[in-house]
């Protein structure tokens, strides 16, 4: 049985594949079991942070092997508390915009760990209904961005403001409402309006860029109102920052560059260079309202995540991988501004989206697979790249040779 076959006969249909299957990679290269080499702008989903097979991550990971898997949460365990310092250095981390210095005003953090982007999202959910229950007299409302996308439990797909992924699993669970991205006045009305069938607000959940919606970033200036308000309303600012996280767009967060601090962040998908792993981080008064039993999972933190987690983020931080990422996705930019058929670039650092003027980007990434380069899109006309963070300037160029013939061609 060919493994067509055996993904069609023995898989859930859930998602529609390229036809090809990786066996093996190093950085932002894959190779295919007919042994071809593929440069790689998606990073499995902007999850491989430090590339294929990066050798420290690697290391980390074979060595925990050896010694113990899961204990579960009922136990300390090695790299857990380091891990948590690491990420919490990275939410206070100083970073530079415009000339202007940002960042912490000396917040404390307390992390869970988990398994996923989408669960990281539900505890950032329980914790704000905590908030709003302990502080806020009951309010449970969570307001978040029309475009957005927050993941695919139920609560998590009720936060996300896009109607085609409700359809079919009616009933979303209540509590949810959402606004237009960039509109400080529908977000102000929200709050203090709010509807009688959602009732309350307790907190804000917004991506700092959209990156399933399409890559649209939030504008600094409509961040730094939304936490003002938040702050006045004692509302929680929940900030998912799954896809922007760990150096994606050269800060740490990218929250950082907006010069905001939100009260709850969520992150997963770069923290463990691709292993499954996923995070919410509170501020401690904020995080201190949860107690033993509010919260739990199994497998999340345990010694593998949690031994590459450390190997992640040490890496990430010791290669000053920032730097990399900001002149890097500079240059990507540039490359992408002066080809044919684009019309706009948007995102920051290695997220970037390209918005064409011709309906081709799904054939776009069909040819690019077979010309060696791994592309993705986002509906018919914006191509998606979040490669892998160590990818090279040579690389980039590679990519940005073989994606504008294919444009000149396919236009
Ligand atoms: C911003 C954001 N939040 C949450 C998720 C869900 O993450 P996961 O697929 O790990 O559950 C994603 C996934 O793309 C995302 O981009």
């Amino acid at each position: 049985m060919s493994v067509v076959e055996g993904d069609q006969t023995y898989v859930m249909h859930t998602y529609g594949r390229l036809p090809v299957e990786f066996v093996s990679g190093r950085g932002a290269i894959l190779v295919d079991s007919a042994g071809n080499e593929y440069i790689d702008c998606l990073a499995g989903i902007g999850a491989v942070s430090l590339g294929h097979a990066n050798h420290a991550v690697v290391a980390a990971l074979k060595a925990q092997a050896d010694k113990v898997w899961q204990v579960s949460n009922y136990f300390y365990e090695e790299n857990r508390n380091e891990l948590a310092s690491g990420i919490s250095e990275l939410l206070s981390a100083l970073c530079e915009e415009d000339g202007h210095v940002m960042g912490s005003t000396g917040t404390a953090w307390r992390m869970f760990f988990c398994n996923s982007g989408a669960e990281a999202n539900e505890g950032a959910i329980k914790i704000a209904r905590r908030w709003g229950e302990v502080k806020l007299g009951g309010a449970s409302c969570i307001v978040t961005a029309k475009q957005s996308f927050h993941g695919r439990t139920l609560a998590t797909l009720a936060a996300t403001g896009q109607d085609k992924f409700h359809e079919s699993f009616q009933p979303m669970p209540a509590g949810f409402t959402t606004v237009p991205l960039n509109d400080i006045d529908a977000l102000r009305e929200a709050i203090d309006n709010p509807d009688d069938t959602t009732g309350p607000v307790c907190g804000v959940m917004l991506e700092c860029v959209q990156g399933e919606g399409g890559v649209w970033p939030a504008d600094y200036d409509y961040l730094r109102a939304v936490a003002k308000l938040c702050r006045k309303r004692h509302v929680l600012l929940l900030i998912d920052e799954v896809q922007t996280g760990f150096f994606r767009c050269g800060s740490p967060f990218m929250y950082q560059r907006a010069g905001i601090e939100p009260d709850i962040v969520s992150m997963a998908k770069g923290i463990a260079d691709g292993f499954p792993m996923g995070a919410v981080a509170a501020r401690a008064d904020v995080a201190d309202l949860m107690h033993p039993g509010d919260h739990g999972s199994t497998f999340g933190g345990n010694a593998l995540a949690a031994a590459a987690g450390r190997a992640t983020v040490e890496t990430l931080v010791s290669e000053n991988i920032g730097e990399h990422v900001l002149t890097t996705g500079r240059h990507l930019r540039h490359r992408l501004e002066a080809m044919p058929h684009v019309s706009q670039v948007r995102g920051h650092g290695l997220m970037r989206g390209a918005q064409l003027d011709v309906p081709i980007a799904s054939e776009l990434v069909d040819a690019g697979l077979g010309k060696g380069i791994i592309l993705n899109h986002i509906g018919d006309s914006v191509l998606r790249f979040l490669p892998p963070l160590v990818i090279t300037r040579y690389q980039v160029d590679k990519v940005c040779d073989t994606l504008e013939a294919l444009i000149e061609e396919l236009a």
